[in-house]
């Protein structure tokens, strides 16, 4: 039986971080899905479509293998979508403590609700500080990006309209 897993999150926009965790997933599973999901706790930089886009880019600049589908999800919850497709496990990264505290309610009540695990990865350690809201605060302020983002990200926030 193939194992799939589902790599969740606002993805706004992709890191290297997230970049990273999935890598090592798809090394793991059979197929991964990259699934972007709107987060009404975050203000949004992205329309979901352009996160889907920057991923899909991402992955096929990076090099990666052909196991990993990139999509989002709207209509419901993370274990709905979950048992649409048959995917068993969700992977989470996790930098630091604070990300332990945060995903671990997640984590169990996806467990409850849907009968799904989650699996933590360790992104390297290169990337423990970056996230999608640092990478938003820089580039809003003009910053360079570029050392946190995969390459086709940060020409997108420089010239915007540059991805489809
Ligand atoms: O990248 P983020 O913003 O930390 O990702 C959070 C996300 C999208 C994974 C989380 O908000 C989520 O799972 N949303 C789906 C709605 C849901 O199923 N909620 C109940 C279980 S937490």
């Amino acid at each position: 039986m193939s194992r799939i897993a589902v790599v969740p999150g606002s993805f706004d926009p992709i890191t290297l971080g997230h970049l990273d965790v999935i890598e090592r997933a798809a090394g793991i599973f059979d197929e991964l899905h990259v699934l972007v999901v709107h987060n009404p706790d975050k203000a949004a930089l992205l329309p979901i479509a352009q996160r889907v886009s920057l991923i899909q880019e991402a992955i096929a600049e990076a090099g990666f293998g052909d196991n990993i589908l990139v999509t989002s999800w709207s209509v419901g919850l993370l274990v709905d979508y979950c048992r649409d497709v048959g995917a068993t496990v969700l992977v989470k990264g996790i930098r630091s403590q604070v990300d332990v505290a945060y995903e671990t309610p997640m984590a169990i009540v996806n467990r409850d609700l849907g009968g799904v695990e989650t699996v933590f990865l360790l992104p390297s350690p290169a990337h423990s500080h970056v996230s999608s809201s640092l990478v938003r605060q820089v580039s809003a302020l003009g910053g360079d990006v570029t050392p946190y983002v995969p390459p086709v990200v940060a020409r997108f926030l420089q010239v915007p309209g540059d991805v489809e």
